[in-house]
């Protein structure tokens, strides 16, 4: 399993203040250097954290590998296009949403997916789609030439009881499956955190976990070493 940071909650911080400071991209080195296996970040159409500046940058000085998350909108596609990232994860966005509220509904946009999806591949950029665990997305992804899913892990962290955890754990074990035989990439992500990480290890066959939140706030009381670390040690990666 390995382990991308998404960093941007750091330049969250960063534009309350409307300076320079902390800044992403340094903050994503650092990141490297305590062994993190790939930068994510997510060029919203708001900017509301990421910029462009930030996306240039993580391009031209990491090392491991960028995930850039985006919407459809093609004046973000293009930015893709020229900056090339190792990864483009498709997600939905809206506007008044604090954060991701669930996956793309690809079987209801096909044919504006695949447009996309097409776009990107001629760049030679692999993409992504940020769905539910839901084998019908799954097989929709793969008919317009998905080359990885993301699994939507939020219903699963915000469950309120043990049965409604384990359900969705249970439906998200079936979907890894089934993408994994139809050879997919499955990575999974939002709303992990060093609690309910122990319990989603249990699932095989996961790729990549794409964690933020947790890990950026943790790192204000204890490091950001240590909160690498001690999240690395949870995912079995040391
Ligand atoms: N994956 C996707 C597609 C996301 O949109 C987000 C949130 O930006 C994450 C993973 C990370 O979620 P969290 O910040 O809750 O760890």
């Amino acid at each position: 399993m390995k382990f991308s940071l998404n960093v941007d909650h750091v330049a969250t911080l960063r534009n309350a203040r409307g300076e320079g400071q902390p800044d992403p991209v340094t903050f994503a080195l650092m990141a490297e250097k305590y062994g993190v296996d790939g930068i994510v970040v997510h060029l919203r159409e708001d900017r509301r954290h990421i910029n462009e500046r930030d996306v240039r940058l993580l391009r031209e000085l990491i090392t491991t590998k960028l995930d850039l998350e985006m919407s459809v909108n093609p004046g973000i596609i293009e930015i893709a296009c020229k900056i090339k990232p190792e990864l483009s994860t498709l997600v939905p966005e809206h506007r008044q949403e604090l954060t991701t509220e669930g996956g793309l509904n690809v079987i209801d946009n096909l044919d504006k997916l695949r447009a996309v999806i097409d776009k990107l591949h001629n760049a030679d950029i692999p993409v992504s789609l940020f769905i539910e665990p839901d084998i019908e997305q799954i097989d929709a992804a793969v008919g317009i030439g998905a080359d990885v899913i993301e699994i939507h892990t939020g219903k699963f962290a915000n469950a309120k009881t043990e049965d409604e955890m384990f359900d969705e754990l249970d439906r998200i074990r079936i979907a890894v499956k089934h993408a994994k035989k139809l050879g997919l990439g499955v990575n999974a992500g939002h709303g992990l955190d060093y609690n309910n990480v122990k319990d989603f290890m249990e699932i095989d066959g996961v790729d990549e976990v794409s964690i933020g939140h947790a890990v950026i706030s943790y790192s204000l009381f204890v490091g950001l070493e240590n909160a690498i670390k001690e999240m690395q040690t949870l995912l079995k990666i040391r």
